[in-house]
């Protein structure tokens, strides 16, 4: 199979990590990946934030635990050791679309570059907190900002199967 289609049909979600340090060049790459996803009209709104500082990942992790209303201890990044949150300005109406479509280009990326990782949502409700937006102040990141999506990599723990896909979704006029 051509590779990119390979990567692009046995990518999965994984949802238990090593504890194993993601070299810093992956995690450029990662970004990089994301960086050069399409973007409404070209204009390359979206903004990324890597984290790979430990404490900073564990802060994310629990105000991602609060919004989803999960108890204390509860991990919503699964042991992952780095978290790539995606955000838009707040007055650029295509911020879903150009902020889901980075953090897609990055699974896929992560997945060839032999990592794992996760699409975890509820960033939105995290960079509300002033506890997010702090976390961004120390980023460099200043401005109102939506969050679109999260994703976390690290190495694969486990090797999860896909679902069979449903039928009956795709249709074609010949
Ligand atoms: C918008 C969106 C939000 C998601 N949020 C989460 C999440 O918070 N936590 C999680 O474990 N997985 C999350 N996922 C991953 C999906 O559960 C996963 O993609 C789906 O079960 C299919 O599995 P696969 O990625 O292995 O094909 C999310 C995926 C999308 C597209």
């Amino acid at each position: 199979m051509n590779e990119v289609m390979d990567a692009l049909v046995n990518r999965r979600s994984v949802r238990k990590y090593k504890a194993e340090a993601v070299p810093e060049e992956l995690v450029k790459e990662i970004v990089e990946a994301g960086l050069y996803a399409p973007s409404g009209m070209g204009y390359q709104k979206p903004v990324i934030v890597a984290v790979t500082d430990k404490e900073t990942r564990d802060e994310l992790s629990d105000l991602n635990r609060k919004a989803g209303g999960w108890k204390e201890g509860f991990d919503p990044f699964y042991g992952a050791p780095v978290v790539i949150s995606v955000l838009t300005p707040k007055d650029w109406d295509k911020g879903v679309e150009d902020g889901s479509l980075a953090i897609g280009q990055m699974l896929l990326a992560a997945h060839a570059l032999g990592l794992g990782g996760c699409w975890i949502h509820r960033a939105k409700e995290v960079f509300e907190t002033e506890e997010g937006k702090e976390i961004l102040k120390k980023a460099g990141l200043e401005g109102e900002y939506l969050g679109i999506g999260n994703l976390v990599i690290g190495y694969a723990d486990q090797q999860p199967k896909a679902a069979p896909r449903k039928a009956g979704r795709a249709f074609f006029i010949k």
